[in-house]
């Protein structure tokens, strides 16, 4: 089975499907719509359409399933896994115009969106009815809620509230076949049957399209301190992390920073002005939030503590909320200046929190032996560590052909320490070939068998997240 091209037929065909939505064919927004963010790849769609209504997303997933057309969701685009690439052409599904709060139930600390919604907008218009959703990706001004279900993304504040799925109650989604259901119930708690709810969040899209969330609010803290707390040794730094937890505490943000990730941001970033004495490596970002300024002064004289124990410098407090935006601008912008910079891959090697020191020296152990630097930062609290290999001096060889044996090499590291291939940012294209290291036969089986029950004609995001996709045609 191959699939087919767009010609003039499936063109007139989608066109049928829209009644407010748009249908795109110009090669600059062919071109816009085929990247992410991910490296510097560049997969177009053959079409681009966006859709308004879940009537509309449905009937152009029928169009797709008749004429055997691939269909790539896409969001905000600032995917780091190749999830939205659109690697077999086809349908560039948009879902950016159905941006829609639907309903903020106030009684019920729901809310009910379209995917398109970008996640600061949800945030905001949530805060001003003094409640919060929580998981905050950097990249929350520019991504949109549809993107952050499909790839289960997290953020800074996913190690005391939970990524994106701990906040999802209840998902419309329109099946390969064109068929709409609602995946559960839009209750706290739920025992009733499979949880289809959880399956197709981080499910990257290739299970379906998510066309509408129910999403659980929490109420918004009011108070929050900030530090920035630098260490001479980014092992030491590591090491304190789980120390805190130890200590009683669970921050609302533990991250952490190697040297390099901020000298970087410097470097790329307008508006942030930090001294970073000679000697220091590595930075943990640490903040407590809640209702009471003493109990969070109180955490913050356990913090100091704990850091203190582990050999920290002279602890930088946010006093304003200019210096805790100015500090988040930093920690936010690591990745943006990384890619400024120079060419480079990203993983997101995850591992239980105790292990982020073995982690940590791991891939710089890795790194000297296979001759490439890495800049390390992400999310300690949650042993979420982003590494980024910089290619400044390597060869266009090395870097093809030589550099994945050694990304093996970490993902088996991962892997050993008991963590895993992505904490947040999904296996989508680009780490589809290491899936083997983290699962057995039998596991894969079991993932392909759900994979072609949803999709038996295999055309909802082909060449994503499973390393072979038997129903995957290659034109
Ligand atoms: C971050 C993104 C890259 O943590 O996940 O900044
Ligand atoms: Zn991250």
């Amino acid at each position: 089975m191959a699939y087919n091209r767009v010609d003039a037929e499936v063109i007139a065909a989608l066109r049928a499907c829209l009644e407010g939505g748009e249908l795109l064919t110009g090669p600059d927004d062919l071109a816009d719509y085929g990247h992410d963010e991910t490296e510097d790849l560049v997969h177009p769609p053959e079409v681009v359409v966006r859709p308004r209504t879940t009537a509309e997303v449905a009937r152009i997933v029928k169009v797709c399933a008749r004429h055997c057309i691939p269909i790539t969701p896409i969001g905000g685009r600032t995917g780091l896994s190749g999830g939205a690439l659109c690697v077999h052409g086809g349908v560039g599904l948009a879902l950016d115009r159905m941006d829609a709060i639907e309903h903020i139930d106030e009684h019920n600390l729901q809310v009910t969106v379209q995917p398109g919604v970008i996640t600061q907008v949800l945030m905001d218009a949530v805060a001003a009815k003094g409640l919060y959703y929580a998981p905050d990706p950097s990249s929350k001004g520019s991504c949109t809620i549809g993107g952050n279900l499909a790839e289960n993304a997290g953020g800074p504040r996913a190690v005391k509230y939970g990524v994106t799925r701990d906040f999802v109650l209840n998902l419309e989604v329109v099946l390969p076949n064109g068929e709409i259901i609602w995946t559960g119930a839009n209750t706290l708690k739920n025992a009733t049957g499979y949880d289809l709810t959880r399956l197709i969040v981080g499910s990257e899209g290739t299970l379906g399209v998510i066309t509408k969330a129910v999403l659980r609010l929490i109420p918004l803290p009011t108070q929050s301190r900030l530090m920035l707390v630098p260490f001479n040794s980014a092992t030491q730094a590591c090491e304190a992390v789980s120390a805190v937890f130890r200590a009683g505490i669970t921050p609302s943000a533990m991250e952490f920073m190697e040297r390099e990730a901020i000298d970087f941001t410097l470097m790329h970033v307008e508006g942030i002005t930090l001294d970073v004495p000679d000697g220091v490596q590595a930075h943990l970002l640490v903040e407590v939030d809640g209702h009471h300024a003493d109990v969070l002064m109180r955490e913050c004289e356990t913090i100091l503590g704990v850091m203190e124990a582990h050999g920290c410098g002279e602890v930088l407090f946010a006093e304003t909320n200019a210096e805790k935006d100015m500090l988040w601008k930093l920690r936010r912008n690591v990745a943006v200046a990384v890619k400024a910079h120079t060419v480079y891959k990203e993983e997101d090697t995850v591992v239980p929190r105790y292990e982020l020191p073995r982690l940590l020296a791991g891939i710089k152990a890795i790194g000297n032996a296979h001759g490439f630097r890495s800049i390390c930062y992400g999310h300690a609290g949650d042993g979420n560590l982003h590494v980024n290999i910089i290619k400044a001096g390597l060869s266009d060889d090395y870097w093809e052909e030589g550099l994945p044996g050694a990304i093996r090499e970490i993902f088996a590291l991962t892997v050993s320490l008991g963590g895993t291939l992505s904490g947040e940012h999904g296996i989508g294209l680009v780490q589809r070939p290491f899936m083997d290291i983290a699962f057995s036969t039998t596991q894969l089986a079991i993932m392909q068998g759900i994979k072609d029950l949803f999709d038996p004609t295999g055309i909802m995001n082909p060449g994503k997240v499973l390393p072979t996709q038997k129903k995957e045609a290659v034109r």
